[in-house]
């Protein structure tokens, strides 16, 4: 084994898609498995589109195990209006020619970072149910990580399902809380950085003729469901699709590619308004408070330890290119001038 061992947890969903075959198609990653978590769309739809993207890009043997089909406490809040009913636009994928495994995804987690020994890296990219589960299933399990790359949160800027919270996050906040509690090895790769690497429409429809010419069926793939959520993100607002996915698996492949900040995170699992929010200690001190009776006081001021390396700079291009080269997107400088 030459790449990294690292297993995608995944709610399939456009970008995974893009994720799963951009960690696939990088030799600096060995792809052990991927497992399911409901999300962008229901659990066995997330399995599906997860055996359907694997097949796409020849990955026949990589093992899938389905997990959590509802958050831990609360209820599922779906995406279809930025992924589609199906999770992948509408775009055909190859019938299932399997079935994932009976066991379930957070104890195939665990028994695969029994069996990696302290090397396996999660890439997770979903709300984070599964990883939570895996958390409580085996008390060892966090520690026993490499590193866990987690897509979700916003330290810095505003979310993108409320005015604080993030999908993934806001999605399960108390699993959230679990696996930032956890001592996992960590890294949050949140919107104050996917917002940054977006994959612009521009250069969207300069990728036709070369799709059109091509026989990379990862390509055609990739072209087919971006448009869908393109279409989506432009009604947002935006220029091009953030690819929040596909920068967490950038994480592990060319880490230089993003600035990170140790900082201590704790995540929001109360409040009407701010559940799922990723409260990032940002200045590095809290008060340390006494009892006065009839009212607390403030003596002193302490640091909290950081628990999570927090991703706050991306070098966009960079990333874009890299994610273009390895899906076969790349759009010739000739072609360019066009
Ligand atoms: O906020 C972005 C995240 O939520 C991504 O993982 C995407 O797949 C969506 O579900
Ligand atoms: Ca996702």
């Amino acid at each position: 084994m030459n790449g990294l061992p690292t297993v995608l947890d995944v709610d399939t969903g456009i970008d995974d898609a893009l994720a799963l075959l951009l960690a696939l198609r990088s030799p600096e990653l060995e792809i052990v498995g991927a497992s399911c978590v409901a999300g962008n769309v229901m659990l066995d739809q997330v399995v599906r589109n997860t055996l359907g993207v694997l097949a796409v890009a020849g990955a026949h043997r990589v093992p899938v195990a389905a997990g959590a089909r509802r958050p831990l406490l609360r209820r599922l809040t779906t995406a279809t209006f930025f992924h589609g009913e199906d999770g992948i636009g509408g775009v055909a994928l190859p019938a299932a020619s399997r079935e994932p495994l009976a066991e379930p995804a957070p104890a195939f987690l665990c028994r695969l970072a029994r069996e990696f020994g302290g090397r396996l890296n999660v890439v997770a990219v979903g709300p984070l149910t599964n990883v939570a589960l895996a958390c409580v299933l085996d008390s060892s399990f966090a520690a026993r990580l490499e590193r866990l790359v987690v897509m979700g949160g916003a330290a810095t800027v505003p979310g993108n399902v409320t005015p604080v919270a993030e999908a993934n996050f806001y999605n399960d906040p108390e699993a959230a809380r679990i696996v930032f509690e956890s001592g996992a090895r960590l890294t949050m790769v949140g919107l104050d950085v996917t917002m940054r690497a977006l994959f612009e429409a521009q250069r969207y429809h300069l990728l036709r003729d070369v799709i059109a010419a091509g026989q990379d069926p990862v390509a055609r793939f990739a072209w087919a469901v971006l448009d869908r959520y393109l279409k989506a993100d432009l009604a947002a607002g935006l220029t091009g699709s953030p690819l929040h996915d596909p920068l967490a698996v950038a994480a592990l492949v060319r880490p230089e590619l993003l600035t990170c900040r140790a900082l201590h995170v704790e995540i929001e699992t109360g409040g009407r308004l701010s559940a799922g929010q990723s409260v990032a200690n940002v200045n590095g001190l809290v008060e340390r408070l006494e009892s006065r009776g009839d009212h607390d006081d403030v003596v002193g001021l302490d640091r909290p330890p950081p628990n999570c390396d927090v991703a706050l700079v991306v070098d966009s291009t960079a990333f874009i290119d890299l994610f273009c080269e390895r899906l076969g997107l790349s759009v010739s400088p000739r072609q360019h001038t066009q």
